[in-house]
């Protein structure tokens, strides 16, 4: 009989994810599509900056900060209703006939509402993508730290123009997950657009969609979500030029720019804006902008929708099989749609 063999103990090296950076950003700064974005949007009679520049490194962190105040009821909403729901949703997806999911989170950011969903869901992928590289990179990995045997392909990438995923992302039982109703940022005609780039097979080619969005409420509570008593909702806003300065290399000087935060009613939406404080130039290379006392740059609408509505929009996109789940008050939904 043989001894047995005394093998040396080796650490085992956890799996590491993938990461793929679909930014096409060089050493001469930014993409010359980002400058242009930029500068067109600034030189606009109604001059305008889109909502996915308030997340660098610091963006990402003030709206971590953002989620945590009083004022900002929508992630504790939905991570109520999404506590409540886990067990039901897990079975709904299964009741879809998915059985091993990828599972798709759109604007993951730390990550951490699907680290909550994984154990219930038990996806065979894990895909977090989002347009803040860095910050999603360090999250990813923390991910693989909680659920080492899970395969993890994390993209960098800006997704609102063009959802077009890598070949690394399982082509089977693509699930994609939405929360937090950053779906609001888009306007409901472009929200469609998307919804059915989601469900097109040459492209997102979904068999389900796990969504989070904002209702509808009185007035006052969306403004104070919007504009809270720390100012955090400001710093975020007003970050955003910080981000433009380095992108563009223009001189927006931070100091002279107030946060504002208007329920649009028609519309159904918030909008947010920077407002010039005094008469104001701001340059950069290859242009500049006279910016009038009181005059505004818009930065993000967030439209708010109905059960109704989004039960509507997601049919016109193609999705048949629809559920929902809501808190006590109505103020979120929780939406489940299959193809
Ligand atoms: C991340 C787009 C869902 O609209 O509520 C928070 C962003 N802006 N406070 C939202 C945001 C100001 C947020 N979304």
């Amino acid at each position: 009989m043989n001894a047995p063999l005394k093998r040396p103990k080796l650490a085992l090296a956890p799996a590491s994810p993938q990461f793929i950076n679909c930014h096409q950003a060089s050493a001469q700064g930014p993409a010359p599509d980002v400058a242009h974005e930029l500068a067109e949007g600034l030189n606009a009679v109604a001059a305008s900056v889109a909502p996915k520049y308030f997340y660098d490194a610091l963006g990402s962190q003030l709206f971590e900060t953002i989620t945590q105040l009083d004022e900002y009821y929508p992630t504790r909403t939905e991570a109520g209703i999404f506590d409540t729901a886990y067990r039901s949703i897990a079975e709904t997806v299964a009741g879809a006939g998915i059985k091993q999911p990828c599972l798709i989170d759109l604007g993951a950011g730390n990550c951490a509402k699907a680290a909550k969903l994984i154990p219930y869901l038990k996806p065979k992928q894990y895909v977090p993508v989002d347009i803040s590289a860095d910050f999603l990179r360090d999250a990813a990995e923390q991910v693989q730290t909680t659920f080492p045997a899970l395969d993890i392909v994390g993209i960098g990438m800006d997704f609102s123009a063009e959802l077009a995923l890598p070949p690394q992302v399982q082509r089977r039982d693509r699930v994609f997950f939405y929360p937090g109703s950053s779906l609001g940022n888009f306007s409901p005609d472009q929200a469609l657009t998307f919804l059915q780039q989601m469900v097109d097979p040459a492209q997102g080619a979904a068999r389900g969609l796990l969504l989070g969005i904002d209702l509808v409420k009185d007035k006052t509570t969306l403004e104070a979500a919007y504009d809270d008593a720390l100012g955090v909702t400001a710093a975020f806003n007003k970050n955003l030029l910080r981000h433009v300065n380095t992108l563009l290399g223009s001189d927006f000087d931070v100091r002279q720019w107030r946060h504002l935060a208007l329920f649009n009613e028609t519309e159904s939406r918030i909008e947010m804006y920077l407002q010039a404080q005094r008469n104001l130039m701001v340059h950069w290379p290859g242009g500049e902008r006279a910016f009038r006392g009181g005059e505004r740059i818009h930065t993000e609408n967030s439209c708010k929708y109905t059960v109704a509505s989004m039960t509507a929009l997601l049919r016109r996109a193609g999705f048949t099989q629809i559920s929902y789940w809501t808190d006590p008050k109505d103020w979120f939904a929780v939406f489940w749609a299959s193809v």
